[in-house]
Formats: C-alpha cells, sequence, structure tokens
C-alpha cells in the first residue's frame, strides 16, 4: 500500500473546504466532518497495520524531496490535509504499531490511549499550576499514586509525569544534586573552589540518558563512573564500593548511584538490594531506571528482579515503552519531592494565585518546564479501560512468548543466545555449526566473520518487511534483539519472526 486508494482520496478531500477570509479558527461543523474522517483514517490504519511493510521501502531524502520547499499561502482544506496524510505519512512511517516491529523497546498507541490523547488535545489543558488545570493536577496525583500502588511500592512514593525517562533522570539527578548541599541551582558550579568533584554511578550497560542528564546539570562526562558488569550484565556492588571509596580518598564527593532494571541492550537487572545497602551507608542518592521494565512490577509473582527498588531515592518507568501508553509519557517516582522542589522551584507572582492561598500542588515547581502536557488523561484512560488486570495479562504474556522465542533460539545449534531473558527480551546470533567451535575474545577473525553475518542476516530480515529487529553489542559482538512489548503482537508473529530469521540464514549460506 503506497498511496491512498482513489476511492478514500476522494472521499477525504471532500471533507469541509470552507476556508474563508475569515479570522477564526475552522469551522465546528468543518472540523466535526473532518474528525470523523481522521478517527475513520486512524480506525482503517490499526485494523490493516500488516498491509505495511514494517520499515518503509524508502530511500533517505525522497520524502522532503516530495514536500514543496516553500510554506503555502493560500489555506489548503482539512480533507485535503488528511489526504496527504494518507498518501505521504502513513506508507513513509516506520510502522511501530505494527505487531511485527519488534526492535528496541516497543512503543503501543493503545485504543484507549490514543482516546486519550485526542481528547487531551482538545481540552488543551496546561497544568503547569493547580489554577491553571484543576483537572490536570488532580488527576495526574491519582494516576500517579494508582500506579505506585500497582507496582507495589509504598505510600512514601510521590511522584510526577514527564514526557520522557530522559526527562525523569535529568529531574531525578537534579534532585540528587541539590541533597549534595552545594545550593547549585541559585549559586551554580562554575568558578566554585568549596565545590570538589561530583561522582555519579552506573554501570557500562546503563542508559545514555543518564550520561546526557549529567552533561545537562553542568556535572560534566568526566563525573561519570562507569563500572564494570558481570557475565550477566549486571553492576558488580563489590566494583561500585571499590570506587566509592577510591574517589573519597581523593577528595572527590560521590551524590549518586544509577541502578537499572532492565537495561537497554540485554535487559539486564543490577543487584538493586545491595545496591542500596552501598547507596544507604554512603548517603548518595540511589536512583533506579526501569524505564523498559518497571510494568512487569504489576504482577506480583514477578516481582523478584524488584527486590530493594523501594528503598529508592527515586524511580523511573515508562508508561510509554510496556505500558501500551502512545508517546509520550514516563512516570518520575521520588521520596524526596522536596529535593525536587529545591532544584527547580521558582515561583513568579505571576504564577501564584491572586489571594495568596497555598495550592494543593503546582507541578512545575518540581520540573525544569514550565508548560505541560495533560499526561494523565490517557493514563486514566488506559488504566480503566484495561483494568490491572489486562495490564497484567498482556505483559505476561509477552514475557512468555519472549521464553518461547528462547527455547527455539536454544534448541537451534545454528543460534547462540548471548544473554539470560528476565523480561521479554531476546539476545541472540547466527553461529552456523559448519563455522565451527571457535569464536570468543581469542578469535577475533571468527568474531568479525560473525558480526559480518549477523549484520547481513538482520538486514535481509528486515527487508522482508513483515518484521523489524534492532541490534547491539554484547561483549562486542554483533547481537540481534527480539523485543516483545507490543500490545499487538501474537504468538504468530513471533513465529514469523524465527522462521524468517532461519529462512535468511539459510540463504546467506547459500
Ligand atoms: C533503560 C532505559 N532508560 C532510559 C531510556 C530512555 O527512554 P526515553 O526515550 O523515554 O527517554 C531507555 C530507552 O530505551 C531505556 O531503555
Amino acid at each position: 500500500m503506497t498511496s491512498a486508494d482513489p476511492a478514500t482520496r476522494a472521499a477525504l478531500t471532500d471533507v469541509g473546504g470552507s476556508q474563508t477570509d475569515g479570522l477564526g479558527d475552522m469551522d465546528p461543523e468543518e472540523f466535526r466532518a473532518a474528525a470523523h474522517a481522521a478517527v475513520d483514517l486512524m480506525a482503517d490504519y490499526l485494523a490493516g497495520l500488516e498491509r505495511f511493510p514494517v520499515f518503509p521501502s524508502v530511500e533517505p531524502g525522497s520524502i522532503r524531496a516530495r514536500l514543496p520547499s516553500e510554506p503555502p499561502e493560500e489555506p489548503a482544506p482539512a480533507g485535503v490535509l488528511l489526504a496527504d496524510y494518507q498518501r505521504l505519512v502513513e506508507p513513509n512511517a516506520t510502522h511501530w504499531q505494527h505487531p511485527g516491529f519488534l526492535a528496541y523497546f516497543a512503543t503501543t498507541a493503545s485504543g484507549p490511549g490514543i482516546l486519550g490523547e485526542m481528547l487531551t488535545a482538545a481540552i488543551g489543558q496546561n497544568p503547569m499550576i493547580w489554577r491553571t488545570s484543576p483537572v490536570g493536577t488532580e488527576l495526574e496525583q491519582v494516576v500517579v499514586d494508582w500506579l505506585r500502588q500497582g507496582v507495589g511500592l509504598p505510600p512514601v512514593f510521590d511522584g510526577l509525569i514527564t514526557d520522557t525517562a530522559s526527562t525523569s533522570s535529568l529531574i531525578a539527578l537534579a534532585g540528587a544534586r541539590e541533597t549534595a548541599g552545594f545550593s547549585v541551582a541559585g549559586e551554580g558550579l562554575a568558578g566554585r573552589e568549596d565545590v570538589p568533584q561530583l561522582r555519579v554511578y552506573l554501570s557500562s550497560e546503563a542508559h545514555s540518558s543518564i550520561d546526557k542528564a549529567c552533561m545537562t546539570l553542568g556535572l560534566g562526562r568526566s563525573s561519570l563512573v562507569h563500572l564494570p558488569v558481570d557475565d550477566d550484565f549486571a553492576m558488580r556492588p563489590d566494583a561500585l564500593e571499590r570506587a566509592i571509596t577510591e574517589d573519597r580518598s581523593e577528595g572527590r564527593r560521590p551524590i549518586a548511584v544509577v541502578a537499572t532494571i532492565g537495561t537497554t541492550s540485554s535487559t539486564s537487572v543490577d543487584p538493586v538490594a545491595a545496591i542500596a545497602d552501598i547507596a544507604g551507608r554512603e548517603g548518595v542518592w540511589l536512583h533506579v531506571d526501569a524505564a523498559y521494565a518497571g510494568p512487569v512490577a504489576l504482577i506480583p509473582e514477578r516481582r523478584a528482579p524488584f527486590a530493594g527498588w523501594e528503598r529508592a531515592d527515586s524511580i523511573v518507568l515508562n508508561p510509554h515503552k510496556w505500558l501500551f501508553t502512545p508517546l509520550d509519557a514516563s512516570l518520575l517516582l521520588t521520596r524526596r519531592m522536596e529535593a525536587l522542589r529545591d532544584a527547580f522551584s521558582l515561583t513568579r507572582p505571576y504564577l501564584q494565585a491572586p489571594d495568596g492561598s497555598e495550592p494543593p500542588r503546582d507541578y512545575s515547581d518540581f520540573t525544569p518546564q514550565l508548560g505541560r502536557r495533560f499526561r494523565a488523561l490517557k493514563l486514566w484512560f488506559l488504566i480503566r479501560w484495561f483494568g490491572l488486570a489486562g495490564l497484567r495479562r498482556r505483559i505476561e504474556e509477552h514475557v512468555r512468548l519472549a521464553h518461547e522465542f528462547a527455547s527455539w533460539v536454544d534448541a537451534d545449534p545454528d543460534f547462540e543466545r548471548l544473554a539470560p531473558v528476565p523480561f521479554s527480551t531476546v539476545c541472540f546470533r547466527y553461529r552456523p555449526v559448519r563455522l565451527g567451535a571457535a569464536g570468543g575474545d581469542g578469535d577475533r577473525a571468527m568474531e568479525a566473520r560473525l558480526d559480518d553475518l549477523n549484520a547481513r542476516l538482520i538486514e535481509a530480515v528486515n527487508r522482508t518487511g513483515d518484521v523489524f529487529l534492532s541490534h547491539t553489542r554484547l561483549r562486542g559482538s554483533y547481537t540481534l534483539r527480539v523485543a516483545i512489548g507490543n500490545i499487538r503482537t501474537e504468538e504468530r508473529h513471533v513465529a514469523r519472526a524465527w522462521e524468517i530469521l532461519r529462512r535468511e540464514a539459510a540463504r546467506l549460506d547459500a
């Protein structure tokens, strides 16, 4: 499917078109007709996803070349915009909603989430302070607490919703920086002789958003201590302890440690309880990055990897990863709201209540931004439409599918699994028996050959358009990943991915 069929296109261009020389917004009846047509487009798109290749067959720059380089002077009716959406946007998108999308970590735009997004756009709230959106503010308090209860954390955790885990971690680390006692929000860091080098500890497998947060917060990349991991890609607490001792003895000041539950490459799990012991003893802020895996904690029987996270100062988990919420929604939970306030609160007279009364909550007190989206609405819809039980069932099924895929890899002598599967992501590579048993660190030539083979394999697999995989490197080796988390992915899609992998591997061999 590369363009709208003529009948659909004609129907869309019929929608509205009452452009006048007036000054107001779109006429309400034109809006109604166009919005109905847009909903039909959405429903048709979601129902027909499998007609698209997951990754479009498109050359870089070719989409831009089809668009005018100069902005239009004259207006176009809504129907034309919708027809152009169907003609230009749909066929040139990477289809994250396609059930064959098994790359990175999924982001599902589920039905209730989309409904929430649509209404969010229309009601146009800005819950920066309570007065600018009482319902936006209080609904956020409610859904944050529902999610907190859902994942089994104690009531001492409060929090807020941000756009991404990158922002959530930045805010958490700003709280850690302020808690260290150097009043950086007020005094800054430049030119100060009373501030030693500050240190933030994380594993070599932690996400780059932590590095970026330190760059943004004035701590610099030099503040980061990337610690070695064990055979399962988990942070080694002994290395953390040693690094802190060494830093202290050389006059540096440890301020935070970031533990990851579900790292980006292999979804490994840092030993949070052991790390919490050290953080507690050393008086450093513990931030837990559970951006991807956090929703698994909705399932009480699957909480073992989360042991100790209740002792964290802050935790991030992303509903827009494995909780079927359309981008964007990241949940930052913390027991230290006052530290976030110290880092970001700055109230101007124009943001105060006219009678000087204290609002129940002004969320912008805790974030670098003033304006904020009303993200609580889609979460409210989503949690209620699925119910916690429905969310658990779907997550559980994804874990089951991943383990099934892993069992196929394990049973095939021509494939090799490269990491444990604690959640719903499988890391593996093609390693045909005919190449012999060599490989590993000791055999660079073989490793290079396997890297090349696997890079060609993923290219071939993704070119089919039926599935879309991503890759990483583990212990230096080119690694394929199958990450299940899209609500539309069923067993048949995972089986198809495996069939295509084996078929394309055999083709490469031939
Ligand atoms: C463990 C982890 N943390 C943080 C992030 C960043 O997430 P976001 O894109 O919401 O900033 C990712 C992204 O994949 C991740 O895997």
